[in-house]
């Protein structure tokens, strides 16, 4: 694992920094902890979306959870499919940006049940994906945004079967120096619907960020992580 800095600081330029160790367990991906740090992204969606995952924390947890049809309700560059592809597994993905409101009930008919969703949104206003008033991330209010993740999750419970899982990836950022802490109130606002998390939860290193190349004439303490969350009924 690599922690890279600017040449110019005082830090060192690159930084090895042990992964602590895990247990042995009977995992079928036994490198799948609450730690995922893999630098690259893999052959899948694209990088040139603004926002895009990479597919290997997707890929780790089908193969951990083995769903026979996955929904990506938030589709993006369709990094989700492309894993799912790769799987043979069958993949059923909307996106705002095709006319699909993930919050409207009417968009999840005709592909019956799902055992796994893999749900990556806007960062509420972090990334604006375009115009559209539907889009998450255009959401004029942080109760506004939660609001219609909650109807995002009612949509996907909906079509979930029993033991099917939802994992939400998401991250905080500030406005205007004030902390949005999206990960800690989408897993409060999940509890509250009667969902509980399956496991820990998951820390995703963002490695090649945009905001990670920027400087800033300002004091802060750097976000360079996201949270994935995996829930099930509770
Ligand atoms: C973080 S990006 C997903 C990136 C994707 N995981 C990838 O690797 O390319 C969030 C996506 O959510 C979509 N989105 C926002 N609001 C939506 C909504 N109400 N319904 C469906 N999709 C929405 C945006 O258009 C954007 O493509």
């Amino acid at each position: 694992m690599v922690n890279q800095q600017r040449k110019d600081r005082t830090m060192p330029q690159q930084t090895l920094v042990p992964l602590p160790i895990a247990p042995a367990t009977t995992s079928p991906v036994p490198h799948l902890t609450s730690i995922h740090a893999n630098p690259k992204r893999g052959p899948y969606g694209s990088n040139r979306y603004r926002g895009n995952c990479g597919g290997y924390l997707i890929r780790d947890l089908i193969q951990y959870y083995k769903p026979k049809h996955v929904l990506d309700p938030m589709r993006g560059s369709g990094t989700c499919q492309d894993v799912c592809r790769e799987l043979h597994i069958t993949c059923t993905s909307m996106d705002i940006k095709e006319g699909d409101d993930a919050a409207d009930p009417h968009c999840y008919t005709g592909f019956g049940k799902v055992d796994f969703v893999w749900m990556h949104p806007p960062y509420w206003s972090m990334i604006r994906y375009n115009e559209d008033p539907d889009c998450l991330s255009n959401a004029p209010t942080l109760e506004d945004f939660l609001g219609r993740m909650d109807a995002v999750f009612h949509n996907c419970r909906s079509v979930l079967t029993p033991n099917g899982k939802i994992a939400v990836l998401i991250g905080g950022f500030s406005i205007r120096g004030r902390y949005q802490p999206l990960a800690q109130l989408v897993m409060t606002r999940a509890i509250e619907q009667g969902l509980w998390p399956a496991t820990t939860e998951i820390i995703r290193f963002q490695h090649g960020n945009t905001s990670s190349r920027r400087s800033y004439n300002r004091s802060f303490i750097p976000g360079v992580h996201d949270t994935c969350m995996i829930f099930e009924e509770g």
